[in-house]
């Protein structure tokens, strides 16, 4: 049985290296992993192949960065032919960024069966592009691989039968398990983007004593004021606790057009990087005070290792991660209360949802052999 599967950005590759893995020796189920080229830097990308032993995709698509129609459409037009020439028994997907609703849509079409891993999450924000590309792959896909048990309820108030529904756990979790012995053995260095610091990743950062930040989503950094409102949050608790800042390539470039980078560089206690690699980034999670960020994937991991996470945005589609986990949602005008409440112990909760104990790459490919064989 061949099975292609997608992956185009950061946050899908630590979801289908646990898949990969599985799938490695199978007797009859043959992956065929397609990369759409949406993201493409060495530190966004091959980084992560490397680190996370994923083996070279079978085809790169390539197709860079462009505005969302442009993009999607040209991950259509180069899927619908590997389509056509692998013709695959199936098309998985996973997340929610534009190469998951691109490619499903282009196998709903030719009557492919598609698979969406990490289905129905809803933030419930038409705004985010991520929900846009959620609805979208979740109104056409055939099978429905959830990471907890509000995207089953989700789902099933959309119209989706029950029996279409695994909720399987989080397959990021798998990836994290898998690699934190690996990340802990770490204590080299890396150099801020200034070149004046590096950071010592067992000595330069107080253990347990710094906040790891990231910000990438468009409603945070993509307008001027609200991303100076945001610096000066940063600089301000800069001051109090230190500041571990890898910065994702969408931040920067805003950061510099809008004449706030000089700004943030300004702040002693903010260590500037490019974007690190996992294994490092899950060492900063792991060791540090809290987490200050926009990112999905990060309200997941912090709430698997217990770490307190600061999450400014006004929604989330990962509500698990607050009801049982260490997520809290604030606001830029609460961050130093909120950072002063963690410093004092508070924001830690011990609970981990269910099935985030990395199996879930085996749960999902036990039920494959199902769908397939049957
Ligand atoms: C994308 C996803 C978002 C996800 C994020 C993870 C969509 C709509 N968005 O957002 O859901 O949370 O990835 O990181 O799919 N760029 C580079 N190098 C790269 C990639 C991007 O410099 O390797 C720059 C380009 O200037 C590009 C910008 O970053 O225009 C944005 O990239 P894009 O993939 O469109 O969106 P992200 O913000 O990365
Ligand atoms: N991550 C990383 N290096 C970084 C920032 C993030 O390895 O500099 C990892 C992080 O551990 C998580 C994933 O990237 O596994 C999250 O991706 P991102 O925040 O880009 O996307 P989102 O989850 O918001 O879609």
């Amino acid at each position: 049985y061949r099975l292609i599967l997608v992956a185009g950005a950061r946050p899908n590759f630590m979801k289908i290296a646990p898949l990969m893995h599985v799938l490695r020796n199978h007797q009859k189920i043959k992956p065929y992993l397609v990369h759409t080229g949406q993201h493409y830097d060495e530190k966004m990308s091959d980084l992560f192949f490397r680190q996370l032993d994923i083996p070279e995709p079978d085809i790169n698509l390539e197709v860079g960065s462009a505005s969302h129609a442009v993009q999607t459409a040209l991950i259509m037009e180069r899927f619908e032919k590997v389509c056509l020439n692998v013709k695959p028994h199936m098309v998985m997907v996973v997340g929610d960024v534009n190469s998951t609703a691109a490619c499903t849509l282009v196998a709903a079409k030719l009557h492919i069966p598609t698979a969406h891993y990490e289905a129905g999450l809803r933030s419930r924000d038409r705004s985010m592009p991520e929900e846009i590309n959620r609805l979208v792959t979740d109104a056409i896909s055939d099978y429905f691989f959830t990471t907890s048990v509000d995207a089953d309820e989700n789902l099933i108030n959309e119209g989706i039968p029950q029996k279409k529904i695994y909720m399987m756990g989080n397959l990021m979790i798998d990836s994290l398990y898998e690699h934190l012995k690996k990340a802990e053995s770490l204590n080299h260095a890396i150099q801020t983007l200034d070149g004046k610091k590096t950071v010592q990743l067992d000595k330069t950062l107080p253990d347990g004593g710094y906040g790891i930040m990231t910000f990438h989503r468009p409603s945070n950094v993509d307008e001027p004021e609200t991303l100076a409102k945001l610096v000066n949050g940063w600089g301000t608790i800069s001051k109090d606790v230190p500041l571990l800042f890898p910065i994702h390539p969408r931040t920067v470039k805003n950061l510099k057009k809008f004449g706030l980078y000089d700004i943030l560089a300004s702040y002693d206690s903010i260590y500037l990087t490019e974007p690190v690699g996992y294994l490092e980034f899950i060492y900063f999670i792991r060791h540090s005070a809290f987490a200050l960020t926009d990112s999905g994937g990060i309200q997941e991991e912090t709430t698997a290792l217990n770490i307190p996470c600061l999450t400014i945005r006004p929604s989330t589609e990962r509500p698990v991660t607050i009801w049982e986990g260490s997520n809290k949602l604030i606001t830029v005008d609460d961050i130093e209360k909120e950072v002063r409440l963690i410093l004092k112990g508070k924001g830690k909760t011990g609970k981990t949802p269910k099935f985030w104990d990395g199996q879930t790459a085996r749960r999902i490919v036990d039920i494959l052999e199902d769908i397939f064989y049957v």
